[in-house]
């Protein structure tokens, strides 16, 4: 998805996010080897991944490693606890006063309304005042997973120019609404469709609506990698541009979901090219014309610019 066709958000909030690493933000081991693997983002846990117990102490492993930590070329996220916990502010602030410099967003897990974004909004600016940081650089991933989430989804996407992305969290979803399967992103057995479209579709058309992000959750039968690509593959073919990966297994394949095949990218730069040709005074000024046994228009260079955009950025 390239700036240019969106509606709202700032061009520097669409980063790559086709593999988005979930690490402990307990485990300094595991925060370590995150370091060196390819995902396009990784998130510092200090929620579901973080017992009760080790919570306190995972918010000041987490700062150490953003600010001692290489992660050159990646985003760079923690995810806080929910607002119904008693734990977020104080995550929010060690976090963000501590290694406010050496990161990129904050996500918010189990969003159920705007004004949870709203209030993450306003002490984000007060930090960032008080620090000394650029005041609205640190951005927003805000995750979707209960039905009052769901239902506020559009205003949720609308309530700060510091979001970046929707999340779909399914295991905590399909808990919410009690569907009947414990494999998380799996069918669950009995419903003869798909049991997420609506939910994925709900999310992206709220997520597209604002010029944001769109991404999948987590997948956990982390051995199985041939549901891991077809689940990851659901939400690719519908626009969305990411997925969570929770073990270096999964990062190879959601990179590849994510990015144009070859051939689709080479077909782009090639609609591309003819559509700057047939539009041109020397190509006739033409608004549609035939390119092998398709006709192009401005509509197909829309969406090529979409495909030629997610290859570029994959180095295609
Ligand atoms: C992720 O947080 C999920 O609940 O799926
Ligand atoms: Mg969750």
């Amino acid at each position: 998805m390239t700036a240019a066709d969106l509606p709202a958000a700032a061009p520097n909030r669409l980063r790559p996010r086709r593999s988005c690493l979930a690490v402990p933000g307990s485990n300094p081991r595991f925060l370590e080897k995150a370091q060196g693997l390819p995902a396009d983002q990784v998130f510092l846990d200090l929620e579901d991944a973080c017992a009760p117990l080790a919570k306190e102490g995972a918010r000041h492993t987490v700062v150490k490693a953003l600010n001692e930590g290489d992660w050159t070329g990646r985003t760079r996220v923690v995810r806080v606890n929910d607002w119904t916990t008693h734990w977020t502010y104080r995550d929010v602030i060690t976090v963000v006063e501590g290694a406010g410099q050496n990161l990129d967003c904050i996500m918010l897990p189990k969003v159920q309304d705007d004004r949870q974004i709203t209030a993450l909004d306003l002490l984000l600016t007060q930090i960032e005042k008080t620090m000394g940081f650029e005041v609205g650089r640190i951005g927003i991933e805000a995750q979707i997973e209960n039905a009052r989430g769901l239902v506020n989804v559009d205003a949720i996407a609308a309530a700060s120019p510091r979001l970046e992305t929707i999340i779909f969290g399914p295991a905590d979803f399909m808990a919410s609404i009690s569907m009947k399967s414990l494999v998380v992103g799996e069918q669950p057995p009995g419903y003869p469709a798909d049991a997420y479209h609506y939910i994925l579709m709900r999310i992206l058309m709220a997520a597209r609506a604002h010029g944001l992000q769109a991404i999948d959750g987590p997948y956990l039968q982390i051995r199985n990698t041939d549901g891991f690509r077809a689940v990851a593959g659901r939400a690719a073919a519908l626009g969305f541009d990411g997925k969570w990966v929770l073990h270096p297994g999964q990062i190879d394949i959601a990179n590849e979901v994510y990015s144009p095949s070859q051939e689709d990218y080479d077909h782009a730069e090639l609609i591309l090219d003819a559509y700057a040709y047939f539009t041109s005074e020397e190509g006739g000024k033409k608004g549609s014309a035939m390119l092998g046994d398709e006709m192009i228009d401005e509509a197909s260079r829309k969406m090529a610019l979409v495909v030629a955009g997610k290859g570029r950025a994959a180095g295609l």
